[in-house]
């Protein structure tokens, strides 16, 4: 992506956690390329501060990203409930009603999300919609037990329309696997959805892991915008 939208990620990401991240803490971090900037933040301010803060990763990524910046690294064993988690977002919805997994992380980060008090969600204006389905056009990531994926997208399609697709590696033959070891279903949907009903629905599709819908779950979403504002 260009250098604005480079930009307004960083802008989002450092408001995101001074807002929210507060000495003892304990911290989501979510995955894709905007919670770069976040642990960045995250990092400087440990260093200022000395905050005294403790980091839930959503991904390997995310604990790659907590492990390089020398930040202190646990899990929901030790750490079961968040202050807070932040992360991105694919598309987001004037509901914030997210789309996410974009990088396969989506059964993770909803975990993390659904454990912390506070759910914030930063991005760059190219993900502010509407209506879900205006920006991300790759449709609705869904993790599926690989057995599964050719019944999990019959029963999609014939009841919700649309098609879906196999995600396959980029310098892989294969699919991709997530770090559940599943595959990834994108669901290209067709028409406008009552995105809960949806999402409960697809849910309960045995061999469906999870979904990448996040309705009702984000309590702030912070755009970088084009004009340098957030
Ligand atoms: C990872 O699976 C995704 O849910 C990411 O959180 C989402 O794709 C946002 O990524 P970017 O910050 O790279 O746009």
């Amino acid at each position: 992506s260009g250098a604005m939208a480079e930009e307004a990620k960083k802008r989002a990401a450092y408001a995101a956690v001074d807002n929210h991240v507060q000495d003892s803490h304990v911290v989501g971090v979510g995955s894709g390329s905007t919670i770069v900037y976040a642990v960045d933040r995250l990092a400087e301010r440990v260093r200022q501060e000395k905050l005294k803060i403790v980091c839930v990763p959503t991904s390997f990524q995310a604990r790659q990203l907590i492990l390089k910046h020398g930040l202190p690294l646990s899990d929901l064993d030790r750490h079961p409930e968040l202050d807070v988690a932040i992360d991105g977002a694919d598309e987001v919805d004037s509901s914030l009603t997210l789309i996410k997994g974009g990088g396969g992380c989506l059964a993770q980060e909803k975990i993390v999300a659904d454990c912390a008090k506070h759910f914030i969600v930063i991005a760059d204006y190219r993900k502010d919609s509407k209506c879900l389905g205006q920006q991300w056009k790759k449709g609705v990531p869904i993790e599926v037990i690989p057995m599964a994926y050719v019944p999990v997208s019959r029963v999609i399609t014939r009841r919700f329309g649309g098609e879906t697709v196999l995600r396959m590696g980029i310098n892989k033959a294969g699919p991709v696997v997530t770090d559940n070891s599943n595959f990834i279903l994108d669901w290209k949907f067709e028409s406008v959805h009552n995105w809960k009903e949806v999402n409960m629905a697809i849910k309960m599709i045995p061999g469906v892991v999870e979904t990448g819908l996040f309705v009702g779950m984000a309590e702030r979403v912070y755009f970088g915008m084009q004009d340098g504002t957030v």
